[in-house]
């Protein structure tokens, strides 16, 4: 490929896959990496000096849930030692006060607190856990009280997309200086219960003036970020920036991915990180090199103005809609798989979903 490759500048850890919650709109995979295969503390700490050196700015630590990994401090303080900014991804379920005064002693600088509902019932509902908004609320306020700079993250959906103006306000109320408010994405095990998430044209109508009259309102406040439902979007989002371009994912057991759906393509292989250097795996890995860059972009694309916007959109949608992770992103309205995505929102919208969500287990 002639296309230049910078370093990544941001890193997704995803420490574990263990997690207290079961959300139905859960990103990660339908098979889980268990336990035994993560990384070891001393195999991330070294992963974080791979990243820093090759470039990676801010380090993001995710899951599953992070807490649930008992050396998150330890792992906190190596990432801080590497010279990386360090935020936190949690469900908050599994920190307690102690832990997160330790954590700022250990250096996290931001924390991103997940939110399933505004009400104890809707969370505890979407996330599948009882108790889970009350011990939430209680960690969002030592956070407060800590200092740690906080953003919420919101995912919506067809259950609690009429609840856009109160999930607002509750970052308000809880002191978050952002809100990423992101409607669901139909990835990993979110594909299962797509029909039953998927929310109807009349509910993302309604939530895109609440949007843009709330950013309005609170500029100075609060940041909102919104993600869009990409089934009513024209044109498909830069997934990832373009695939290789600023990012990369660490998985529990040292994959190395371009994005966290990755392995839903079946002919790529992954490198580990425990078998080849971090920079190696980032400039010379035909995964990484497949759909890097605009070289490798079909007809439609490459003719389009809209080519270096978008980079033909997201690599793991196509493979999950259209089963051709090369095909434009069928959310484009100018590509022929529009009309697959377009005849499974309308399956979404007018089947009678099945009533239960699938939770996972
Ligand atoms: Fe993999 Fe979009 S999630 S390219």
């Amino acid at each position: 490929m002639s296309d230049r490759v910078d370093p990544p500048m941001a890193m997704l850890a995803e420490l574990t896959h263990r997690c207290p919650l079961a959300c139905p709109y859960c990103s990660n995979p339908t098979e889980l990496t268990g336990k035994e295969r993560e990384l070891s503390t001393e195999a991330w700490a070294d992963v974080f000096r791979q990243a820093a050196a090759l470039g990676v700015l801010q380090l993001h630590l995710s899951g599953g849930e992070p807490a649930s990994r008992r050396d998150l401090v330890e792992l906190v303080a190596a990432a801080r030692e590497a010279g990386l900014y360090t935020n936190l991804i949690t469900s908050g379920i599994g920190l307690t006060e102690r832990r997160l005064k330790e954590l700022d002693e250990a250096g996290l600088d931001h924390v991103q607190l997940s939110l399933q509902g505004v009400t104890a019932a809707m969370a505890d509902r979407i996330g599948g856990y009882k108790g889970g908004f009350d011990r939430k609320m209680h960690v969002a306020r030592v956070i407060a009280d800590i200092g740690f700079p906080l953003t919420l993250n919101a995912v919506m959906h067809r259950a609690n997309l009429d609840d856009l103006q109160a999930t607002i306000s509750m970052a308000q109320h809880l002191g978050a200086r952002r809100i990423e408010i992101a409607c669901v994405q139909f990835q990993g095990w979110a594909l299962i219960n797509r029909a039953q998430l998927q929310p109807s044209r009349a509910q993302v109508d309604v939530a895109k003036a609440a949007v843009a009259k709330a950013v309005e309102e609170l500029r100075g406040a609060l940041v909102i970020d919104f993600v869009p439902p990409d089934y009513y979007s024209d044109f498909p989002k830069a997934c990832m920036n373009g695939w290789g371009s600023t990012g990369l994912n660490v998985s529990p057991d040292g994959t190395v991915l371009p994005c966290h759906a990755a392995e839903t393509i079946p002919q790529l292989s992954f490198e580990n990180v425990q078998d080849l250097p971090l920079s190696e795996i980032w400039y010379n890995s035909p995964a990484f090199n497949a759909y890097r860059g605009t070289d490798w972009l079909p007809e439609l694309c490459q003719t389009c103005d809209r080519r270096d916007i978008d980079f033909g959109g997201c690599r793991c949608q196509a493979m999950a809609v259209l089963g051709n992770a090369a095909a434009p992103d069928p959310v484009c309205r100018k590509s022929e798989g529009r009309a697959v995505l377009d005849a499974l929102l309308e399956q979404d919208v007018h089947e009678i979903a099945a009533p239960e969500y699938v939770y996972r287990r």
